[in-house]
Order: C-alpha cells, then structure tokens, then sequence
C-alpha cells in the first residue's frame, strides 16, 4: 500500500512546508486541479504544481477536475514516474487526453465519479496505467466515505485482470475506511483531511498505516 497525502487539506500558503510535513512517511504526492467548471470549486494550475515539482522527490498524482485537461495536461513539467490523471466524464475526446498526458512523458491515470459505472473504462483499461476510484463527489475535501466504492473496486480489479495497473482510491479515507479499500484491492491510497487535518501528521500516517493491517 503507497500512501498519497492530498494538499487540497493543507495550508496553501505554506504548501512547500506542508509537503515536507509528511516526510518521511508519504510515498507520493496528490495534487487536485480544479477549475470551477467541472467541479464547483478552484485550487491551483501547473505554476504552482510545476514549483513544487522542482522542490520534492516523491512521484506526483495530478488529479485533473477540469473541462479541458487535453488543453492543460501539456502544460505539467511530470516527470516519467508522476501520473497526470483525466476524468472519464471530460469534454474532450479520451485519445487526445491521452496523447496530451504522453506528450509530457507522464504515466496515464484516469478516474471516475462515484454515479460513473465501470463500463465506461472497458474500452480504455488499455492505454491507462492508473485508476482512480472516487468515493466521494469530486470538488472537496473532508466529505464523508462513499461505502460503495469497496465493491467498486473489488470490480476494477477483476475488469482488470493481468493488465498492470494501479488502483487508487481518493475520498473521505481514514483510519474507520482504509481497510476496506485496502482488502478490496487499492494499492494507493489518497488521504487529504485525515492527515493535513491532524497536527501531528506523521503520527496520522502510522495510524492509517496501522489500520490498514501493516
Ligand atoms: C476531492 C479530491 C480529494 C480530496 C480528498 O475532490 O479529489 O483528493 O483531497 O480529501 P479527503 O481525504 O479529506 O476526503
Ligand atoms: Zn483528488
């Protein structure tokens, strides 16, 4: 299990610092684009992401909640291990995001609202390395824990079979959630509140760590 602490819950002026507040301890960072239109509300676009890209050594998820992400996906300096991730739901067509998130060198991750069925990823499980469950609205942190998404992702991973790709789950995780998500098949789980909002967050890591089963 890889552990992605999500900077939508940390204090955006002093993000530098906020990211270092979980080191050593996270595996990855994950980073919610969002630009008021497809989902109500904003956060920030690649300056800042591209910045702190520069400052930390941990591989990054980039999730975009945006209309366009073939427009701004090229506009991400990722790195070859950073996955720049799309929503199923977008306006764009799927093969010019994906080429869009290649251009850049980056891994390919898509992800799906909790009312998206399943389906919609049949015809692209093979051009994606990354998948993203939802269990909750996009748009928010500190939400409550869709339970739904436990067999969802007991699905993915048979809908998957040999292929290699990583499950992610991003959503109302804590130390009550995470094992479910963990016995269900999620390898990388995306916790924003449940440590960003603890003042002690590398103790908040152990303890999801702990409740997870090791
Ligand atoms: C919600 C974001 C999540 C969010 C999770 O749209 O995609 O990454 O930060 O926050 P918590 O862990 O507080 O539910
Ligand atoms: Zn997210």
């Amino acid at each position: 299990m890889k552990l992605s602490p999500s900077l939508l819950s940390a204090d955006f002026s002093r993000i530098e610092e906020e990211a270092q507040s979980v080191l050593p301890g996270a595996d990855r960072f994950h980073w919610d684009v969002m630009d008021g239109h497809f989902v109500p509300n904003l956060t920030f676009g690649p300056p800042v992401v591209n910045t702190l890209r520069r400052r930390l050594e941990e591989p990054f998820d980039i999730h975009l909640m945006i209309d366009r992400p073939a427009r701004y996906a090229p506009k991400f300096d990722a790195r070859s291990d950073d996955v720049i991730i799309f929503h199923v739901e977008t306006k764009d067509p799927v093969n010019e995001v994906v080429s869009a998130i290649l251009s850049v060198g980056a891994r390919v991750g898509v992800s799906l609202r909790p009312a998206t069925s399943l389906d919609t990823l049949e015809a692209i499980l093979d051009d994606v390395s990354y998948v993203l469950v939802m269990s909750v609205e996009p748009g928010f942190g500190g939400q409550a824990f869709m339970p739904e998404a436990v067999p969802r992702i007991r699905q993915l991973r048979e809908m998957i079979g040999g292929r290699s790709i990583d499950i992610a789950v991003d959503g109302g995780i804590n130390a009550e959630t995470i094992r479910g998500v963990v016995e269900a098949g999620a390898e990388i789980i995306i916790a924003g509140s449940a440590i960003f909002g603890k003042p002690d967050r590398r103790g908040a890591m152990r303890a999801l760590r702990e409740a997870a089963g090791g």
